[in-house]
């Protein structure tokens, strides 16, 4: 059995709306390697708790949704948005909206529904390499990853790059209240005692206010194809 530490991992962690989602798909794309998108992890089960009616204070019963919960990822051979299944059911659309983005900002705060999680994020690393995109893949999940990068941008930049994104999927918000919920989604996940969202002490740290999406593709691909931190 080959060492699973020996199949390289680059994490992209940072907040809701740092373009995280987008830069990690095209460095993964770039660099052929396969894609973990563990935001849509809590996402999927915020949406499969919700649809069984559950309390997300419940803790007890939002873990064993957590534990059950079948989440798959389908690529559509035309090359369009990846599709997220849960529980057989196309949710792709319902985990982006923001009342499932704040009901997996609250059940993620729950130490049983990260653990339940950890062996499924885990299942992603496999050759050639993984993009691992969230709030605690070079903390917690992957902290022997080989490159590590924590993406930030300004809270107003973030809830304008969100508008347009959720505008252009035809979805009714406003940008006042985006914002206020990018804000308290911020304080949340900082805040929570476990895995908070944090820089790893080994990231490199950067600010994407300000700078198009591309750039920044540039400068992490940069980052993993240097000489230096290429070598085991
Ligand atoms: O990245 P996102 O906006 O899709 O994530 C949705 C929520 O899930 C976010 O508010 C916090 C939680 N999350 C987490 O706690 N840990 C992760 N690794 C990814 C997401």
């Amino acid at each position: 059995m080959p060492d699973i530490k020996i199949i390289p991992v680059l994490t992209i962690d940072g907040p809701s709306g740092s373009g995280k989602g987008t830069i990690s798909r095209k460095v993964a794309d770039a660099l052929g390697w396969h894609l973990l998108d563990s935001g849509a992890l809590y996402r999927a089960v915020g949406f499969a708790a919700g649809m069984e009616g559950l309390d997300l204070s419940d803790a007890e019963a939002v873990t064993r949704c957590a534990q059950t919960t079948r989440i798959g990822f389908r690529d559509p051979k035309d090359g369009s948005e990846t599709r997220v299944i849960v529980n057989g059911l196309d949710a792709t659309d319902d985990i982006r909206t923001e009342t499932c983005g704040a009901a997996a900002s609250a059940i993620a705060a729950i130490p049983s529904v990260r653990a339940a999680l950890f062996e499924k994020q885990h299942s992603f690393r496999k050759a050639p390499g993984l993009v691992a995109d969230g709030r605690d893949m070079g903390t917690v999940i992957f902290p022997d990853a080989r490159f590590k990068v924590f993406l930030t941008a300004s809270a107003d930049e973030r809830a304008r790059r969100r508008y347009k994104q959720l505008k252009e999927k035809g979805l009714g918000v406003t940008l006042a209240a985006l914002l206020r919920e990018i804000q308290a989604r911020d304080v949340r996940d900082a805040e929570r005692p476990v895995a908070p969202l944090k820089p790893a002490t080994d990231a490199t740290l950067i600010d994407s206010t300000g700078t198009p999406i591309d750039a920044v593709v540039t400068m992490v691909l940069a980052l993993v194809r240097s000489p230096r931190r290429a070598d085991p």
